[in-house]
């Protein structure tokens, strides 16, 4: 963590809590959040949840923010059962998550497709959060940095246009939903890869640009891993379900932020 960025945790529910269960989580992470002036906080429903998780959220003068969880590239139109980035913006979504290894995964999303959605996201003034990461295999193969470099390279262009507006986040994809937390020195020298290439594109970009961590993040590892100097918040899934363990996640990461504004 570094002072000059504001840490952003952010918490993934997938494909889960899209009904009723969606306001009692909501309600849960809004408490836990209140007070905690130096982080933000996104949750991001299914579609189904995600106009009403808005609404809730407004009602009770909440700062935590709504994201979605993913979108098509295309403002409008003929594409049955999608949905648009003014869509979104429209229904009370801030953020968005893009190109989770989830998508590129089982859902056939490219490098180029993830970076034509960031586009769009941004001229609908929808704040994405782009997701890369390495695959276990890639990981064995000792491709991470290239993959990731691979990766990140495809939304410079896209992200130099409006710096600290997009943010990134890493999510070695063998530490998705298996417990197997990355250790904070082999996440940090990812993220500092993530970091220079952002600089390189231009030094704004790289100073302003948030780099989440993501992947098996619990209350119980958080302060390990927002620790390291290039890691400026968390993605979160499973551990996003329950408020209780979230808030200690949000508050794990407003700690180190007043220790680091102390010095
Ligand atoms: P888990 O926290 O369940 O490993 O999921 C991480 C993730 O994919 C967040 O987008």
């Amino acid at each position: 963590m570094n002072r000059a960025r504001r840490p952003l945790i952010a918490g993934n529910w997938k494909m889960n809590a899209g009904g009723q269960e969606a306001f009692g989580l909501a309600t849960g992470v809004a408490d836990g959040a209140r007070g905690k002036d130096r982080v933000e906080v996104v949750i991001a429903p299914p579609f189904t949840a995600l106009a009403a998780v808005a609404y809730e959220l407004h009602e009770a003068k909440s700062t935590v923010m709504v994201g979605a969880q993913n979108m098509h590239h295309e403002p409008g139109g003929a594409f049955t059962g999608e949905i648009s980035a003014p869509m979104l913006k429209d229904s009370g979504a801030v953020w968005v998550i893009l190109g989770h290894s989830e998508r590129r995964q089982h859902f056939g999303e490219t490098d180029e497709i993830v970076a034509r959605k960031v586009t769009a996201a941004i001229r609908a003034d929808l704040r994405p959060i782009a997701c890369v990461g390495e695959t276990l295999a890639e990981r064995e193969a000792d491709q991470t940095l290239e993959v990731v470099e691979r990766q990140v390279r495809a939304l410079l262009d896209e992200l130099a246009k409006k710096p600290g507006f997009g943010v990134i986040a890493y999510e070695p994809v063998w530490a998705i939903g298996t417990g197997k937390v990355a250790r904070p020195e082999d996440a940090q020298e990812v993220h500092a890869l993530i970091r220079k290439l952002l600089t390189e594109s231009s030094p704004e970009l790289g100073a302003a640009t948030r780099i989440l961590y993501g992947g098996s993040v619990k209350a119980d590892n958080a302060e390990g891993l927002l620790s390291q100097p290039d890691i400026d918040g968390a993605l979160v899934g499973g551990a996003s379900l329950d408020a209780a363990g979230f808030g200690k996640i949000v508050e794990s990461a407003e700690r180190l932020a007043e220790a680091a504004e102390r010095g």
